[in-house]
């Protein structure tokens, strides 16, 4: 697991290929499994794949930013796009229960040697998210997965000793 943990990284470069059906829900399946708060398992996923779709989602990110950027091209040429919103909106701890989840799917995606990119910058235009995936709930997080075509240097990470103390 540590491998997956390591090696994961954001990719916001993916060539574009219809993905195999067996490993997506292989990936939806790790969030399926993932804890939540009270068990409560608030998520709820649309699953895009089209790619006209995909293609309306960036362009109305890119006219939000105003200007072509890496998470939009991303959401563009990834095989699939997991859209996720907060199906119980009655506690925050949902919100930390869907981050687990966000990642088990991304470290799964890891495993199956896919490339994967959380993207909260969606919340901008979270009404068109919530109106094309026609749902009313709240909108947090795109998973986009897909073949990757970069391979990012790792971005720094703190060192334990800077926020770790230890009780013993
Ligand atoms: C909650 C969350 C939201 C993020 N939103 C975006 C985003 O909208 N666009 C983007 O390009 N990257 C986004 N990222 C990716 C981070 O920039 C990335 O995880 C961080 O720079 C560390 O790089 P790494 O994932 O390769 O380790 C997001 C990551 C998280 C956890």
């Amino acid at each position: 697991m540590m491998q997956e943990i390591e090696t994961r990284r954001s990719i916001r470069k993916y060539s574009y290929e219809v993905m195999n059906e067996e490993d997506l829900q292989k990936i939806l399946e790790a969030g399926r499994l993932s804890p939540s708060a009270k068990n409560k398992q608030p998520w709820e996923f649309v699953v895009i794949t089209n790619q006209e779709v995909k293609r309306e989602i960036a362009q109305k990110l890119e006219d939000k930013l105003e200007r072509e950027n890496p998470t939009s091209e991303a959401i563009l040429n990834c095989s699939a796009a997991i859209v996720i919103f907060n199906s119980l909106e009655d506690d925050d701890w949902n919100i930390f229960s869907l981050g687990i989840c966000a990642e088990n799917m991304m470290l799964e995606a890891t495993h199956l040697g896919y490339g994967s990119l959380c993207v909260g910058l969606t919340s901008l235009i979270e009404e068109d998210i919530k109106c094309i995936c026609n749902t009313k709930h709240h909108h947090l997080a795109i998973i986009c997965v897909g073949k990757s075509n970069e391979e990012p240097e790792a971005p720094s990470r703190k060192e334990l000793h800077e926020f770790v103390t230890y009780i013993r």
